[in-house]
């Protein structure tokens, strides 16, 4: 393989795990749709353990995945994405897998691996690429989860870090990817009507909902392993939560946005066991995989509490769950009451200003402001309602975008080590002493107690669901 350097795009994107269900689900779908842009200009070999499969296998998967997934299918884009494509067998753990794949590489000056596999592959597979001189100029993916708590996160560390530099490894959070998750930091950073009254001053109380109205049906194996806590705490939901919380980026600053996370990560203090409630489902234990007496929680809701100069008092509630009654993602920034209005009824207070985000369905923001009710001397709310999506589904997708920013050499979008050191460092209080798992109704918002969470500060405010009318929106593209 050539030594050189200088190029910053991928030559050939090597996926490991092709024949797996995240292929299946989401990889073949993002490189149709890269495809269908005009940004994919590289071969795409797929590497898995199925003796069964061949190019043509590879190919047949990816057009049945592809049209079970997309409305238009288009064979002339299609016939250009298969006719990229490779395969090649192997065992992951056998040398001569690599040098095949060398033979395939020879042409090549910096490959891109994308790790889809269990996490405790990612070692030998690395090794296995380095031994076949592959890792020199190459970038890899991996998909998370990243250790499962601070120790074994810098063990996985210390041996990739043998072969690869950190600037090497683009560590995978789907939520990153996501549009509105982006639109976060435009909303802050583009309006200068919101700086000034971001801060402790101003903000109440913030609540953070990511909610499922499914349960963890097939996947009981790997959820026994995990829990809500590492599945999507640590990593979906403090990112978006930093992205709410961090300080504006320097212009100037190489890599500004991800040194701000990192520095709001590091302001978060670890969270504390007796401010969090665990639940889990009534059926859980039914599930295949699943320990009859089993602890793990499917529910968490927790708060959180950042010490530095502008988040100093105030609370963050997160909060998310498997079979709640919708499937729903927003953040909620919630304002201080007007000390005094001197208008409408003595009697009332006036409900408190907000902002909401809401990431998960129908991305958009409201601005929740304070009106007169029509005939009335009293209050009443009156929302600022924007949709982000002005034509629904053009925009690239989580993977999409995460895909074509690895092709090209983007970083932003990819978690560094030290965020993924001091997540970890946030959440393991709560692994190394778990409050007990509390039992909760399906189709319920998770157990009572998590009520008393925030009991004092704010109630659990309703999601804000989408209308028919935003609905409509997005199904019909406009
Ligand atoms: C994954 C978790 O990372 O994120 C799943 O492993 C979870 O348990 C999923 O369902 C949620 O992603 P999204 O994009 O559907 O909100």
């Amino acid at each position: 393989m050539n030594k050189s350097t200088e190029r910053v795009d991928t030559d050939a994107l090597v996926i490991f795990g092709i024949t797996g269900d995240l292929a299946k689900k989401m990889t073949f779908r993002a490189l149709y749709r890269l495809e269908l842009r005009g940004k994919l200009d590289c071969p795409i070999i797929g590497v898995g353990r199925n003796q069964d499969w061949h190019h043509e296998t590879m190919k047949k998967r990816a057009e049945e995945s592809i049209r079970g997934s997309v409305d238009d299918f288009d064979r002339e884009t299609f016939q250009r994405l298969a006719d990229r494509m490779r395969f090649v067998n192997g065992n992951f753990d056998d040398d001569s897998l690599y040098q095949r794949l060398a033979g395939e590489l020879t042409d090549c000056h910096q490959p891109l691996f994308y790790l889809e596999v269990p996490p405790p592959l990612f070692s030998g597979v690395i090794h296995g690429l380095a031994r076949a001189g592959l890792t020199a100029n190459a970038r890899v993916i991996l998909e998370k989860p990243f250790g499962h708590d601070s120790k074994s996160a810098r063990a996985l560390q210390t041996d990739l870090t043998q072969v690869l530099k950190e600037s090497q490894i683009l560590r995978i959070d789907h939520y990153l990817g996501k549009e509105p998750v982006m639109d976060i930091t435009y909303l802050r950073f583009a309006n200068a009507l919101l700086e000034p009254v971001w801060n402790r001053n101003y903000v109440s109380y913030v609540q953070m909902t990511m909610s499922e109205n499914f349960g963890v049906e097939d996947r009981g194996r790997f959820y026994e392993g995990v829990g809500a806590i590492r599945d999507v705490v640590q990593n979906h939901m403090l990112q978006v939560l930093a992205l709410l919380a961090m300080e504006p980026p320097n212009a100037n600053q190489h890599d500004s946005i991800r040194a701000k996370k990192l520095e709001l990560f590091e302001a978060i203090r670890s969270a504390d066991p007796e401010r969090c409630i665990r639940g889990q489902y009534i059926g859980y234990r039914d599930i295949p995989d699943v320990a009859d007496d089993s602890q793990v929680e499917t529910y968490a809701a927790l708060e959180l509490a950042i010490d530095n100069w502008r988040w100093s008092g105030v609370p963050f509630y997160l909060r998310t769950g498997k079979n709640l009654p919708v499937k729903h993602t927003e953040v909620r920034v919630v304002f201080n009451r007007p000390p005094h209005t001197g208008v409408g009824m003595k009697s009332h207070k006036p409900p408190r200003n907000q902002m909401v985000v809401r990431i998960d369905p129908v991305p958009g923001a409201r601005m929740g402001f304070v009106a007169k009710a029509a005939g009335v001397e009293d209050f009443e709310e009156a929302d600022l309602d924007v949709l982000f999506e002005k034509e629904p589904g053009a925009e690239p997708e989580p993977y999409e975008r995460l895909l074509d920013d690895a092709i090209h050499g983007r970083y932003d979008l990819f978690t560094k080590f030290s965020m993924v050191e001091e997540t970890w460092r946030i959440v393991e209080p709560l692994l190394d002493n778990p409050p007990p798992v509390e039992p909760y109704e399906i189709g319920s918002w998770g157990p009572e107690a998590a009520n008393r969470l925030v009991k004092g500060v704010c109630e659990w405010d309703s999601p804000w669901r989408p209308t028919d009318d935003a609905r409509k929106h997005m199904l019909l593209g406009g």
